[in-house]
């Protein structure tokens, strides 16, 4: 046993807004650390496009973002997380501002300055708070502002999670977590640290399909920590596919915002007609499921690359002031969007299951809470709806914050921690088994395990998904780790998680549509899918 250098009162893994909203709480009164894997802005809220749902408009009531969460989710939605999460949305909102977050504006018909709200699907009245098309780069630079400034607030960037230290391994009831296992990627070296609390912060699981609208830090670490440490699992088959990715060979994971279709933007086929109201009376703004689902079945009927999303009808300088950065993006691209349509597909881009946690963010864990993507809290039910994630970020950081602050006096300080081991393992000599296991699994999953699903693609998908899980372990037993082979350890869990549960439910619902099961089962009261380690 080697004494742990350190010990934090609190460590976040992960500096989006869930992580660093949580840290920026705590440090009046506690010592935080906040790790992140690459630098402190990557990972999927620096690429928030649309905004944060929040009622601040006299017009809407919390009562209507409930019953549109709750209709999005089709019967899933934990109905008391739905009522806390929306009622704290305007608390959300004026605590970002506090922190220098910068939202887009308008004059109202008195002359008076609001906030300006655009509309996203599923959405019965404009809600979303923004900063332009850029909304997750504006509170990531002003979180992480001011997160630099704070002396009790340690940044560790490249420092990659391998695995939670947990006691009492054989009694789950009394698990608690004392701290991590971290590989250091610029000194390439094993550390430890220890903590009184850990909270996860890790975002989604994205990256497990070959398309996705997703950065590479989305690899599932942290839905895959908790599960190895003891953590159930909830819901895992809710993967959501953004419609409308630009469809791009140069751009792959480049989003075009809801928001594009919500300011009147619509989708046609090449030749320029338009299909969406074939599927649903609310037309381009139905929910993202039915959306996606929609584009889908098109482009599997025409054997067509991509749809289209037009907003040309609008005038030129509406789209330049209210989709600045998407109208620059493409223009590089050589697209102008001010007069072409932009080619789209749908690809995967929220991971609506996740670690269960209660309404404090608590997880099966001792003193382990778990914030954000990486959390199933019961509020996204079967689909989430468009902007309700950076809320439920924001909103479960506040929750866990109160919960801490609470819990942390009474907590002593953690063992010691053993060394990390390394006499057993060598250097790779075969990298290549990491690039055609990462490959392979993305494309298995992306093709079986996708918007449309059957018994026999989920059982194709899991035969291959066991070998690949048989090899990566041989090769972590064997081998150093690097970030890929601890990302590829990962996602092999994650992708076995999802079709664990895409397997388990009988029925298509929400984001889940098997082919096998075509309709929703309303014989029984719906039920989440809940897997036990
Ligand atoms: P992230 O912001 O993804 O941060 C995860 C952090 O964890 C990163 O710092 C990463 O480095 C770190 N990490 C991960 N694994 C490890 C590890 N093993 N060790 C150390 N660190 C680790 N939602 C909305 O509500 N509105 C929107 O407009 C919107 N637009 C979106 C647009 C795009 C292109 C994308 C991809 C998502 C969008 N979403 C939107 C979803 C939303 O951005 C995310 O759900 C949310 O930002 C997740 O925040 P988070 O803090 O949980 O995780
Ligand atoms: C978008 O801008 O379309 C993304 C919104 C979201 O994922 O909530």
């Amino acid at each position: 046993m080697k004494p742990h250098a350190t010990t934090y009162d609190v460590l976040i893994i992960g500096s989006g807004g869930a992580g660093l909203s949580l840290a920026l709480k705590l440090a009046k009164s506690a010592r935080v650390a906040v790790l992140s894997k690459q630098s402190l802005h990557e990972g999927s809220t620096f690429y928030a496009q649309g905004g944060i749902s929040a009622v601040v408009d006299a017009q809407d009531s919390i009562a209507s973002h409930i019953a549109d969460t709750l209709d999005a989710g089709a019967g899933l939605c934990d109905p008391e997380i739905v009522r806390l999460t929306a009622s704290y949305g305007k608390q959300c909102i004026d605590w970002l501002r506090s922190q220098g977050v910068i939202f887009t504006e308008e004059q109202n018909e008195e002359g008076q300055t609001q906030l300006h709200l655009t509309r996203e699907g599923g959405h019965s009245h404009r809600r979303v708070v923004h900063n332009a098309d850029a909304t997750g780069k504006a509170i990531s630079e002003a979180l992480v502002a001011r997160a630099r400034e704070h002396s009790n607030i340690a940044l560790f960037e490249h420092h990659n999670v391998i695995d939670l230290i947990v006691s009492d391994k054989k009694n789950p009831q009394q698990k608690k977590v004392h701290g991590v296992y971290v590989l250091n990627t610029q000194r390439q070296a094993v550390e430890s640290i220890a903590a009184r609390i850990v909270v996860l912060a890790t975002g989604g699981a994205n990256k497990v399909y070959l398309y996705s609208t997703n950065p590479h830090t989305s690899s599932g670490d942290g839905i895959a920590l908790a599960w190895r440490a003891g953590c159930r699992v909830s819901n895992m088959e809710f993967m959501q596919f953004h419609p409308t990715c630009l469809y791009h060979a140069g751009v792959p994971s480049f989003l075009i915002s809801e928001a594009v279709r919500g300011e009147g933007g619509y989708l046609t086929l090449p030749d320029g007609t338009r299909f969406m109201d074939q599927y649903d009376v609310r037309s381009e703004l139905a929910p993202r499921d039915i959306v996606a689902r929609a584009i889908d079945s098109e482009m599997k009927k025409r054997g067509i690359d991509c749809v289209y999303l037009d907003i040309s009808h609008k005038p030129a300088a509406f789209i330049r002031e209210h989709f600045p950065s998407i109208h620059e993006q493409c223009l590089k691209l050589g697209l102008d969007i001010t007069r072409q349509p932009i080619p789209v597909v749908p690809a995967a881009h929220y991971t609506c299951g996740g670690v269960l946690t209660d309404s404090y963010a608590r997880t099966d864990i001792g003193n382990l809470y778990a914030i954000g993507e990486v959390a199933c809290t019961g509020l996204h039910g079967a689909n989430r709806m468009a902007s309700n994630s950076l809320l439920e970020c924001f909103v479960f950081a506040e929750r866990a914050s109160e919960a801490i602050l609470q819990q942390l006096p009474n907590i002593p300080t953690p063992p010691a921690i053993p060394a990390w081991d390394e006499s057993k393992v060598i250097d790779s000599d075969e990298e290549v088994v990491i690039s055609h296991n990462w490959d392979e699994l993305r494309r298995s999953m992306w093709d079986y395990v996708g918007i449309v699903r059957t018994d026999k693609r989920l059982c194709r998908a899991m035969h291959r998904i066991e070998m690949l899980k048989e090899e990566i372990s041989e090769y972590y037993g064997n081998f150093r780790v690097t970030s890929d082979l601890l990302e590829l350890r990962n996602l092999v869990i994650v992708a076995e998680l999802i079709i664990r549960c895409a397997q388990l439910r009988k029925e298509s619902r929400g984001l889940h549509f098997t082919a096998d099961y075509p309709c929703t089962d309303n014989s029984q009261p719906p039920k989440n899918t809940i897997l036990t380690p």
